[in-house]
C-alpha cells in the first residue's frame, strides 16, 4: 500500500475551499492508502500564539476530521507536537539547507512583503512541513495548489540529505486535483482564512445564506463567475449548464440555487460534528492512539537519519 500524508493547520475554521481542494482528498484515500492525517500546530503557532485558542483550534479540528468521514480505524490522526520527531529532523533539515533558498519561498516572499517582522518559524516553515513528510516515508502527499512549492521544497531538500549522507528518504509526490486547485472566495480571490472570505464547511444554514447573497459579481456576462465557480464543487458541468441558460442573468435566483446545493451538502456535516463535539474524551484517545501509532513510524525514519548522520552509534 502506497503511504500518504497531509495536515492542516488548526488556525481557524475550515471553509469549502479547504474540503474541496484537500481534506477530500484525504477521505477517498484513506481506502487504498496507508494513511497519515496529521493536524499541524507546531506549524500555527507561526501565526497563533494564544495557548487556549491553539488548544481549541486543535480540538476543533480533530472533530472536523472525524466529522468529513475520516476513520480512526483506518488512518493515523495525530497531532503534530505529539511526535517529537518532527521538530528533531526539522532541525538536521536546517543545518542543510541555504538560507538563499528558503528566502525564494513564495510563503516567506509574501509573508514578508506584509510584514518585515516575521519569526524565524515563517522562515523555515518549509523545513518543518519537509520533516513531516519524509518522517513517514509519504508516496502521495494531498493539498491544494497553494502548497505545491512547499512539496517540491520537500523533494530538493531530501534529495540533498540524500546526497550528502547516503539515501534516507523516499521523494515523495504532490496530490493536486486540477479542477479545485483553487477554490474563489465570495470576493473572488482565492478563498482563504487569512482574507475573511470564506464559506466554512460547518456553518449554519443562516450563515450560508448570508455568505452566499454577499458573493461578488461581475456583471459583464451572464453567467456571475463567482457564484458558478463555487457552485462547480457541488453539481456537474451539464446539471449547472442546464440551470445557468435557464435563469441566464438572474443572479438572485442563482444565488438562491447555490445556497440550497450548500445547505444540502453541510447538513449532514454538521449534525455528525456536532454529535461528535459532545465527547471530547473520546476525540483525545483518538488523537492519543494517533501519536503511539505516529510516533512509532516516524522514530524509524528518524533512526536512520541520526545513524546516517553521525547522531548515533
Ligand atoms: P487557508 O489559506 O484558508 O489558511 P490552509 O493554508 O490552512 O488554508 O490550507 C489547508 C489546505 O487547504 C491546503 O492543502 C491548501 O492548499 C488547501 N486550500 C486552502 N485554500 C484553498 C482554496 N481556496 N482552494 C483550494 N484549496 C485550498
Ligand atoms: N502547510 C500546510 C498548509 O498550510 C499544512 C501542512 C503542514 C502540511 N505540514 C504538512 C500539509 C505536511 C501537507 C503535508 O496547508
Amino acid at each position: 500500500m502506497k503511504i500518504m500524508l497531509s495536515g492542516v493547520k488548526p488556525s481557524g475554521r475550515p471553509h469549502i475551499g479547504n474540503y474541496f481542494g484537500a481534506m477530500r482528498q484525504f477521505v477517498e484515500l484513506q481506502k487504498n492508502h496507508r494513511a497519515f492525517i496529521m493536524i499541524a500546530d507546531l506549524h500555527a503557532m507561526t501565526t497563533l500564539q494564544d495557548g487556549e485558542k491553539l488548544r481549541q483550534a486543535t480540538l476543533d479540528l480533530a472533530l472536523d476530521y472525524l466529522a468529513i468521514g475520516l476513520d480512526p480505524a483506518k488512518v493515523t490522526i495525530f497531532k503534530q507536537s505529539d511526535v517529537p520527531a518532527h521538530a528533531e529532523l526539522a532541525w538536521v533539515l536546517n543545518c542543510i539547507t541555504t538560507m538563499p533558498y528558503l528566502m525564494r519561498a513564495h510563503a516567506f516572499k509574501d509573508a514578508e512583503a506584509k510584514n518585515k517582522e516575521i519569526n524565524v518559524g515563517v522562515f523555515t516553515y518549509p523545513l518543518l512541513m519537509s520533516a513531516d513528510i519524509l518522517l513517514y516515508n509519504a508516496d502521495v502527499v494531498p493539498v491544494g495548489h497553494d502548497q505545491k512549492q512547499h512539496i517540491e521544497y520537500t523533494r530538493d531538500i531530501a534529495e540533498k540529505f540524500n546526497h550528502i549522507y547516503g539515501n534516507t528518504f523516499k521523494l515523495p509526490e504532490p496530490l493536486i486535483l486540477g479542477d479545485v486547485a483553487t477554490v474563489p472566495g465570495i470576493d473572488g480571490q482565492k478563498m482563504s482564512k487569512s482574507y475573511g472570505n470564506t464559506i466554512p464547511l460547518f456553518s449554519t444554514d443562516e450563515e450560508i445564506q448570508k455568505l452566499v447573497m454577499s458573493i461578488v459579481t461581475d456583471s459583464s456576462g451572464d453567467v456571475p463567475k463567482n457564484v458558478y465557480e463555487i457552485h462547480k464543487l457541488f453539481r456537474t458541468t451539464e446539471e449547472l449548464d442546464a440551470l445557468y441558460t435557464e435563469k441566464k442573468g438572474k443572479y438572485k435566483d442563482l444565488k438562491e440555487a447555490l445556497a440550497k446545493d450548500i445547505k444540502a451538502f453541510i447538513g449532514p456535516l454538521r449534525e455528525k460534528r456536532e454529535a461528535l463535539a459532545k465527547d471530547p474524551a473520546a476525540v483525545k484517545a483518538i488523537l492519543e492512539k494517533g501519536a503511539a501509532e505516529a510516533n512509532a513510524a516516524a522514530n524509524t525514519v528518524l533512526a536512520s537519519v541520526k545513524k546516517a548522520a553521525g547522531l548515533s552509534w
